[in-house]
C-alpha cells in the first residue's frame, strides 16, 4: 500500500493585487453575470475566457423550466468559444457569481464537476496550463490550471 496525496495549490488575492490583465478578466466575468437567466435558482454566474487571439469570451448560466436542460456559465462560455473560435487556445478563465440577494458571493465560486470536465477538454486542446480565477467579494483564488481543480479526471481517449 502507498498513500497518494493530491494537492491543489491556490493563491488568494485581493482584487487590487491582480495584474491589469487579470483584473480586466475578473471584471469581464463580473459583467457577464448580467446575462444570467436564473429565474429558478436566482443564483447568477458569469464566466470569462481569454483566448490566445486576444478576445475575451463570456457566458452566463441559462436555466430552463425543464431543469436539466439549462447550462452553467462556464459551459455556455467554453462551448461558445469552441464553436466560434475553434482554432483559438484558452489562455485564462475567470468565474464570478451573485447570490439570490443580489450580492456577490463572499467566498470564491467554484465550478461544478461537469464544468470542470468540460473546461479540462479545452485546457488539453490548448496544450498548456490554463489558470482559473474564482471570484469572491472577500478574495479571489487563482488556481494554476483547470486540471488542478479536477484531480483524477477522466481523460482516457
Ligand atoms: N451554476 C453555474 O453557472 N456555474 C457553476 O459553476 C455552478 C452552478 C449555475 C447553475 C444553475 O443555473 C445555478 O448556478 C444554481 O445551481
Amino acid at each position: 500500500m502507498r498513500e497518494i496525496d493530491i494537492v491543489t495549490p491556490i493563491k488568494a488575492y485581493a482584487y487590487e493585487e491582480l495584474s491589469d490583465n487579470d483584473r480586466s478578466l475578473v471584471d469581464a466575468a463580473r459583467r457577464a453575470i448580467a446575462g444570467a437567466y436564473a429565474p429558478y435558482s436566482n443564483f447568477k454566474v458569469g464566466a470569462a475566457i481569454r483566448l490566445d487571439n486576444g478576445l475575451v469570451i463570456t457566458g452566463a448560466n441559462q436555466e430552463n423550466a425543464a431543469f436539466p436542460s439549462g447550462t452553467c456559465a462556464e459551459r455556455s462560455a467554453c462551448y461558445y468559444a469552441g464553436a466560434n473560435y475553434p482554432d483559438a487556445k484558452f489562455d485564462t478563465i475567470a468565474i464570478a457569481a451573485v447570490e439570490p440577494s443580489g450580492k456577490e458571493i463572499k467566498s470564491p465560486v467554484a465550478p461544478c464537476g461537469a464544468c470542470r470536465q468540460a473546461l479540462l477538454e479545452y485546457e488539453k486542446l490548448a496544450g498548456h496550463k490554463v489558470p482559473v480565477f474564482l471570484v469572491g467579494s472577500n478574495e479571489i483564488y487563482r488556481l494554476p490550471s483547470v486540471a488542478s481543480m479536477l484531480p483524477l479526471a477522466f481523460s482516457e481517449f
